[in-house]
């Protein structure tokens, strides 16, 4: 049986989570948090230990907490799968972006990849950077200055210059500009955003001919990638959420 604890909103990742288990034949029970007993006072790690007391095998936990995921799991036996977690990981988003760039170019080693966007505040971000450097890529991070955390130990490159960063690219991995998550005031406004680093056809124009268009979604249309970007030929950002489906059934299975 796998449960799903969603305290942020999702669509693609609940989804696809939800259909890889009955793929699988499993029994999936959606826990709306908003509406349980955590309203009244009850702690995360007792309404783990009473969903638990169901025989529940596998709990699927999304939170805006960093590392609340790692904390669950130590307050219980079933095995926790983190569906993202604040800005700091979310990991099979990570791997069914691999999955789509190795589907799509034959492999990842060697392989320049430009995230593009909200990188602090971005849990896609970091499982794309770590996953991407263990699998020999060449990462890029490419966002005004407020929005690149100093990931000093690692080895990524920097660029601010958009047309610069898309030269040599084979992938971009569009990020969307996280309102939710901004505390201050990270650039003058979304116009200027868009003009320097959002990725339109004109600054396509700069990027290899079969450059590889990647958003984790959900997508501001107009705003990080404009509209007819999102709907180009070598665009692959329906083609994540399919692929989402089969990641999600090979970490359950291996689970
Ligand atoms: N990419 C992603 O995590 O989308 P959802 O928020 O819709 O799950």
């Amino acid at each position: 049986m796998s449960i799903y604890l969603f305290f942020e909103p999702s669509t693609r990742t609940r989804t696809s989570f939800e259909l890889a288990a009955k793929r699988l034949e499993a029994d999936v029970i959606n826990f709306a948090a908003a509406t349980s007993s955590l309203s009244k006072g009850e702690t995360l790690a007792d309404t783990a230990e009473t969903i638990e007391a169901m025989s529940s095998d596998i709990i699927v936990m999304r939170h805006s907490q960093s590392g609340s995921p790692s904390l669950l799991s130590k307050a219980v036996k079933s095995k926790i799968i983190n569906g993202g977690d604040g800005m700091h990981e979310h990991p099979t988003q990570g791997l069914l972006d691999f999955f789509t760039m190795r589907d799509k170019k034959g492999k990842i080693e060697g392989l320049n990849v430009v995230i593009l966007g909200d990188i602090l505040h971005s849990r896609v971000a970091r499982s794309n950077i770590y996953g991407l450097l263990k699998l020999g890529a060449n990462v890029t991070l490419c966002a005004p200055p407020t929005l690149i955390p100093k990931f000093s130990s690692l080895n990524v490159n920097i660029e601010y210059d958009l047309k610069k960063a898309l030269k040599d690219a084979d992938v971009i991995n569009v990020l969307r500009i996280q309102k939710e998550r901004m505390e201050n005031s990270y650039f003058p406004s979304l116009r200027e955003y868009t003009s320097h680093f959002g990725l339109t056809e004109e600054k396509i124009k700069y990027a290899k001919k079969d450059l590889l268009i990647m958003h984790p979604g959900p997508m501001n249309r107009d705003v990080e990638i404009a509209h007819s970007v999102a709907n180009l030929p070598n665009s692959v950002i329906t083609e994540q959420v399919t692929n989402g489906v089969a990641v999600r059934m090979a970490v359950l299975y291996v689970l």
